[in-house]
């Protein structure tokens, strides 16, 4: 059984398990990096960790198209579901379930999460995601915070996907730091080079992982995937 994340630039992910595509803050049409246009994106839930444009412009569109639902907190769940007339499934920060495809449980960020036409989106969060016996933790927008500890100590993390951008989260200095806190094998950095205010060197990031931690950095290209087997 094996769980295939493919990067979609910034921090917008599909993750497709042999029971379900999930989109991970779907970021197509104004994302300079998208690799593919939002009419070729297809998912069965939409997972959402904030209310900024830049982690859920498309949602509605894909969730219209395909009948996708929304996974997200409480507050932004309600919001799609007011706004767009979307079905939902509202967490909120601590909280887990059990879905069809494997279990998906919210994790504290730091970090905004007002919704585009200026209502609260409640607490911004990240995932922790246990998919096929395989643990993701999806960081999401966030500065660095000492309860990363937390996160790997109770789940062994197969993979992180860590925001190194700077400016609006961790740059990375901070990330590097997230890595030692988390201790995941394998490491891959997102909400970067979007534009050039976030710009970074990836690769020089990854160098430094690899010679400072035991966990194993991969830089992906926007369109390429990472499988877990
Ligand atoms: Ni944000
Ligand atoms: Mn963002």
């Amino acid at each position: 059984m094996t769980v295939e994340l493919t990067w979609y630039g910034h921090a917008c992910w599909g993750v497709e398990t042999p029971s379900a595509r999930l989109i991970i803050d779907p970021f197509f049409s104004d994302n300079p990096k998208a690799p593919i246009k939002v009419d070729e994106v297809q998912g069965d839930y939409i997972l959402i960790s904030h209310g900024h444009f830049d982690h859920l412009a498309d949602a509605a569109l894909i969730g219209r198209r395909s009948g996708a639902k929304i996974i997200s907190n409480f507050e932004i769940v309600s919001w799609f579901q007011e706004q767009h007339g979307l079905e939902g499934h509202p967490l909120h920060v601590g909280g887990g379930h059990d879905f069809p495809f494997g279990r998906v449980q919210l994790t504290i960020a730091h970090h905004g999460s007002t919704l585009p036409d200026g209502k609260p989106g409640g607490n911004p969060v990240g995932f922790l995601l246990r998919l096929e016996g395989k643990v993701i933790y999806d960081a999401a927008d966030t500065g660095l915070f000492y309860d990363m500890r937390l996160i790997g100590e109770r789940h062994p993390l197969d993979v992180a996907l860590l925001p190194i951008g700077d400016n609006f989260t961790m740059g990375p200095d901070d990330a590097l730091y997230a890595v030692k806190l988390l201790e995941p094998k394998v490491v891959i950095p997102m909400h970067y080079d979007t534009w050039e205010l976030i710009a970074q060197d990836a690769r020089a990031w990854a160098r430094r992982v690899e010679e400072e931690t035991q966990s194993q950095c991969v830089v992906l290209e926007p369109g390429h995937s990472h499988r877990l087997t």
